[in-house]
């Protein structure tokens, strides 16, 4: 399949792209959070060639993008007021809600599940797309099944160039991690994945929310409720760990262990940042941000993990950034990355006698 590739959109190109999801293609288009790989999500077909062209088991569930609050209705007969809430305090914006789904939803877009996801992405060029296909874009995040989510077009290219009908260019993503998703199936709200969307922030309209609890769980019973959760994603080619300890120890223990990885010929990264940069000693050290600015960390991660891949580094050390909101979703995909493997330097790193 030839991919056209739109640089620059404008509403002839968009309106092309909603006629080629109007008629069952594929369209990989931008978003706040992360790219989208988008088709209609009102046709069966069409959600079977996105789990095709992502390389994905089409028993993960897509999430159905909207430009309009008031399409809801067309995906769930059974609203609870506090999804109208949430979408007047979020929409648009990085929330993706889990409802009962209609009968209009096909078992294709939903996994066989009998409920829906649905967003409305904060993005002019996703809200115009999405009007011009019709209003419904089934969307997974627009990388191969198994790669980090894609943050810019270079990777959207790298991954589904002649596997779609068409890319377009949104510039690099803002936010960079997916969006948070909140269930509202069950009796209280629940956490699915953790995204710029902080529990904090939900709070301000819902009385009670909590985290799944299979999201923390390292017992491999114990599932995550998203499906898509289970998965490894986002895992680079390298061995990914993560340091915790003191800033002093993180630098020393990643140091030492960056030099006896390259005494036996292996390529080391860190991600690092702010101030701390300048003190590692690897063949190749990134910059994440200002560790103070999660928001800085969240827009790097993805971009600075498909760096280590192209540069085909061996071992990967990252500072841990722990903290509350939004450092919670870039653990999250960071540990996943890593596949939990942490270390904590304050334990290993040997005094200086
Ligand atoms: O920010 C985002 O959400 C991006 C952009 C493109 O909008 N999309 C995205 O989609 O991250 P994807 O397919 O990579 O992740 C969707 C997640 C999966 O973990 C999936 O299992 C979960 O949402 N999901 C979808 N429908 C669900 C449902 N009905 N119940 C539980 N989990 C669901
Ligand atoms: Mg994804």
């Amino acid at each position: 399949m030839k991919t056209e590739i739109i640089r620059d959109p404008d509403p002839a190109s968009i309106e092309r792209a909603g006629r080629i999801i109007r008629a069952g293609g594929l369209v990989a288009f931008p978003t706040e959070t992360v790219y989208g790989l988008g088709g209609d999500a009102m046709n069966p077909e069409a959600s079977r060639k996105i789990y095709a062209a992502k390389g994905r088991p089409s028993d993960n569930p897509l999430i159905i993008h909207i430009s309009k609050i008031s399409d809801l209705t067309a995906v769930s007969a059974d609203i609870p007021e506090t999804a109208w809430a949430l979408a007047e305090r979020f929409w648009p914006g990085p929330l993706t809600m889990i409802l009962k789904k209609n009968s209009s939803v096909p078992p294709e877009t939903t996994g066989g599940l009998e409920t829906a996801a649905v967003r409305f992405p904060d993005n002019r060029i996703a809200a115009s797309f999405i009007e011009a296909s019709g209003g419904f874009v089934a969307a997974p995040s627009a990388n191969l099944s198994g790669r980090p989510s894609p943050t810019d077009i270079r990777y959207v290219i790298e991954d589904l160039d002649g596997r779609v009908d068409m890319i377009i260019d949104g510039g690099r993503s803002r936010i960079g991690l997916e969006s948070t998703i909140l269930d509202l199936t069950e009796e209280e709200p629940v956490i699915l994945r953790p995204g710029f969307v902080t529990s904090e922030m939900l709070s301000e309209v819902l009385e009670k929310v909590s985290l799944d609890p299979g999201l923390s769980s390292e017992d491999p019973d114990f599932r995550p409720k998203a499906p898509g959760m289970k998965y490894r994603h986002y895992a680079p080619k390298g061995d990914l760990t993560v340091v915790y300890g003191s800033p002093e120890n993180v630098v020393k223990y990643i140091n030492e262990q960056s030099s006896l990885m390259r005494e036996r010929g292996l390529r080391t990264g860190v991600i690092a940042s702010g101030p701390d940069t300048g003190k590692y000693r690897a063949d190749s050290v990134k910059n994440a941000g200002d560790r103070h600015r999660p928001s800085d960390i969240s827009s790097a991660l993805y971009r600075i993990l498909r760096e280590f891949d192209d540069e085909e580094t061996d071992e990967i050390y990252s500072e841990a950034f722990d903290g509350p909101g939004l450092y919670c979703a870039v653990m999250n995909r960071l540990l996943k990355a890593a596949g939990h493997k942490t270390v904590n330097a304050d334990m290993l790193v040997k005094e200086a006698p």
